[in-house]
């Protein structure tokens, strides 16, 4: 694996790579990388020949009281795990100049009325921090493709329709949540809960699981609602949303909706927020 800390070095590399047949993949992470982001890479490997993986922390995407200081970085356990995948290239900038170059010229987003809505409402400013960043490492590294998991849902939806027009070269593709044994979502933030907080997380999937039966019973959905914000308080679980929508997030007032739809929870326990979802 070739490992990139300067635009430059990157751009040296692509060059390289460029005379290689085949498509290139961008997996864009934070690092602190787990079976989650492997599975992104394992996916990257089946839909092109060369793989590049990004681990920038970025700053842009924090809000003023946010994690970004103590976000965990593991940079040699890392690289370990990317070499074991058979990553080609890394891109881990010393630095965020090295990504923006300067900060006045950033190109920054909006995103509108879906990114202050649901996490957005919770983390304002921020996924217009996650836009600004990978419309930048779209920019730098022109992959074929790009690959985001689907745990971060309106991430993925958000970056969607920012590349539909800015890069509508390049394809996206959505991977499945991995979970842990007892069904919480892998996310580096996991790294703040203990055990038993951990054990506690579970009861947010059991709920959106419940939530799924319920629908499908034909329960009505002030109903279901109603009782999944009761079931994650009672688990000492506190709802910062708790929600079903179609599958680009528009609203859904029907109950006969017969679309594909997702049910999105986001909860805190002990500071830290969790988040999951399932389509169906
Ligand atoms: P990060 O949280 O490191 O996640 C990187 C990618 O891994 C994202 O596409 C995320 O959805 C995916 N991922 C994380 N946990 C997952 C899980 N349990 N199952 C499947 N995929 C999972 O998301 C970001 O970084 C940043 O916002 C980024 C897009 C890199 C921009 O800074």
């Amino acid at each position: 694996m070739v490992i990139t800390r300067t635009r430059e070095e990157l751009y040296k590399t692509l060059e390289e790579f460029s005379k290689r047949k085949g498509k290139l993949a961008l997996v864009p992470t934070m690092g602190n990388l787990h079976d989650g982001h492997l599975s992104l890479i394992k996916l990257a490997k089946q839909k092109a020949s060369k793989i590049i993986t990004t681990i920038f922390v970025n700053p842009l995407q924090f809000g003023k009281n946010e994690d970004f200081k103590k976000y965990p970085r593991t940079e040699k356990m890392d690289i370990e795990k990317l070499k074991k995948e058979q990553c080609d290239i890394l891109f881990i900038p010393r630095n965020s100049e090295e990504v923006f170059s300067k900060l006045e010229k950033i190109k920054t987003f909006d995103t509108g009325n879906l990114g202050s809505d649901l996490c957005g409402k919770i983390r304002p400013g921020h996924f217009d921090g996650v836009l600004t960043v990978v419309n930048r490492l779209f920019e730098l590294i022109s992959p074929d493709l790009a690959i985001f998991g689907a745990k971060d849902y309106q991430q993925q939806i958000l970056i969607k329709n920012m590349a539909k027009s800015l890069h509508p070269q390049i394809s996206l593709l959505k991977a499945p949540i991995i979970r842990s044994k007892n069904g919480v979502a892998l996310s580096s933030r996991n790294n703040y809960l203990s055990e038993k907080e951990l054990d506690i997380a579970a009861n947010l999937f059991k709920c959106l699981q419940n939530s799924v039966h319920s629908y499908m019973k034909k329960k009505e959905l002030s109903e279901i609602l109603d009782n999944a914000n009761a079931f994650l308080i009672s688990k000492k679980l506190i709802p910062d949303y708790f929600e079903l929508r179609d599958t680009e997030l528009n609203h859904i007032s029907k109950d006969n909706f017969e679309g594909n739809k997702v049910f999105l929870g986001s909860v805190t326990i002990n500071n830290t927020r969790l988040i999951d979802n399932i389509e169906f």
